[in-house]
């Protein structure tokens, strides 16, 4: 296994480049099976979900060729002839549910597992399950698996609202919904950037779509849908994580460049927040340049649905506080389990408690390097920012998890300041 070794102090000067979207690229790549023709999609970033998604489409029949190193991937479902989705790849990553949309919109048909656990808690996809069935599916359950099928071949189309409202819903049923016969409506439907841009590409593709950026998505169904060639957007939740990072990290008063993400896509909410940290925020043509202030003040925030503050940037918000003289809280509304990596800093010095669904932080300690294991994607990269401000060395261990998501993140970091390297591992070896 991997590891990440991260010597703190070092300050991080930049520039740092913001990859394609994962969550993104996933919805994008699933509109490819609602088309027989080659589309071809760039700034995909070469990341482990990715290629995971791109193995549970090429079980459906459907020709992959992806060229990680260019963030190119090309789909070809001319040749898709099986509806399923194995357990076997679905239990990696849970976006893969996106099958079901994407083979009930495309064949009529599906049958997909079901995700199981995941590390924040309950994650259902009852919405999902339940949006098929407004628009004409029956659905079975059997041994794990959602077994869907449109009874006369295609679906009728229909009207749900969502409560409360889901990206990865929204996202399925726009799938079914597009080759459906007859016309939906999804009320209470996402409006993160990520859905925007994923509707954006259905539409260029010849999907008839209504409503795109607002809680009602109308979708009239269409015959065939055409190949497209479509560009990813930036990674939001990369922006955000380093942003953090520079504010934490950088030399105050020294901005710090962020290339090619989207500052819009973040919400002002999250926006807003670090601002009062004291943190200059620059949106430029190309770039955010972030100024860390000599002294970051206190700020607690609340998980929303976009334009909320994103539930994917509070484990990183929280070392941000811990870098603040004074105390605060950080309220998870989304998914009230996901504090597991407070333990992990906790084994830092960082001095953080879980009250509910709140985490209350008192800033200004000093953190402490040392061995912390990752327990998920967002919780990971904050034990990396918790390392570059940490005294000695941080071991993050199963940095597995990191690599679905970040992209070559200590590539990029390492060539901004930071100290920080892979390093092999064996987990169960005995300490000596
Ligand atoms: C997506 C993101 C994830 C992010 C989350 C919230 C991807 C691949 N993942 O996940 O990184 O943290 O949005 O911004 O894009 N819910 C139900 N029933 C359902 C579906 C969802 O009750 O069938 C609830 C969830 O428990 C949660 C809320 O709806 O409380 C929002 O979840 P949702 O937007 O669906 O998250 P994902 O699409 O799974």
């Amino acid at each position: 296994m991997d590891k990440l070794v991260v010597r703190g102090g070092n300050p991080l000067t930049g520039p740092l480049t913001v990859s394609g979207s994962k969550n993104t690229a996933l919805p994008l790549m699933s509109a490819a099976l609602l088309t027989d023709g080659p589309v071809s999609l760039t700034n995909i970033p070469d990341l482990k979900d990715i290629h995971t998604f791109r193995r549970v489409i090429e079980v459906t029949g459907t020709e992959v060729e992806h060229l990680p190193h260019e963030h190119r991937m090309t789909l070809n479902a001319g040749t898709l002839d099986r509806a399923e989705a194995p357990y076997e790849l679905v239990k990696r990553m849970r976006a893969s549910f996106y099958m079901l949309g994407a083979l009930l919109g495309r064949m009529g048909k599906a049958r997909v597992s079901l995700p199981g656990g995941c590390a924040w808690g309950p994650r259902p996809v009852d919405l999902h399950i339940e949006g098929m069935k407004a628009l004409g599916a029956t659905i079975d359950l059997d041994q794990g698996y959602v077994v869907a099928s449109a009874p006369s071949g295609r679906l009728d189309g229909g009207r749900f609202t969502l409560e409360p409202s889901s990206v990865g819903a929204t996202i399925n049923i726009a799938l079914a919904a597009s080759l459906a016969r007859g016309g939906s409506v999804i009320e209470n439907a996402a409006i993160e950037p990520d859905v925007v841009h994923f509707c954006e590409m259905l539409q260029a593709m010849g999907a008839k779509l209504d409503g795109i950026g607002t809680r009602t998505l109308e979708i009239q169904g269409v015959d065939s849908l055409s190949p497209v060639d479509f560009q990813n957007c930036p990674d939001r939740i990369e922006l955000g994580t380093y942003m953090i990072a520079a504010a934490i990290s950088g030399i105050p008063g020294k901005p710090v460049d962020l290339i090619g993400g989207r500052a819009d896509h973040l919400g002002d909410a999250f926006l807003d927040a670090f601002r009062r940290t004291g943190t200059g925020v620059e949106i430029l043509h190309d770039r955010i340049r972030v100024t860390p202030p000599e002294e970051l003040r206190p700020v607690s925030v609340r998980t929303e649905i976009y334009p909320g503050f994103p539930t994917d940037l509070q484990a990183q918000w929280t070392i941000l506080m811990a870098r603040c003289a004074g105390n605060s809280k950080v309220h998870e509304s989304v998914y009230p389990d996901r504090f597991k990596h407070i333990p992990e800093l906790q084994r830092m010095g960082v001095n953080a408690i879980i009250v509910g669904d709140e985490v209350m932080i008192e800033g200004g300690k000093s953190i402490q390097g040392t061995n912390v294991m990752s327990t998920d994607l967002r919780a990971s990269v904050s034990l990396v920012l918790a390392g570059m401000v940490a005294e000695g060395e941080t071991h993050v261990l199963r940095v597995y998890h990191l690599d679905r998501g970040y992209e070559r993140l200590e590539e990029k970091l390492s060539a901004a300041g930071v100290d920080i390297e892979r390093v092999r591992y064996d987990e169960w070896a005995d300490p000596n």
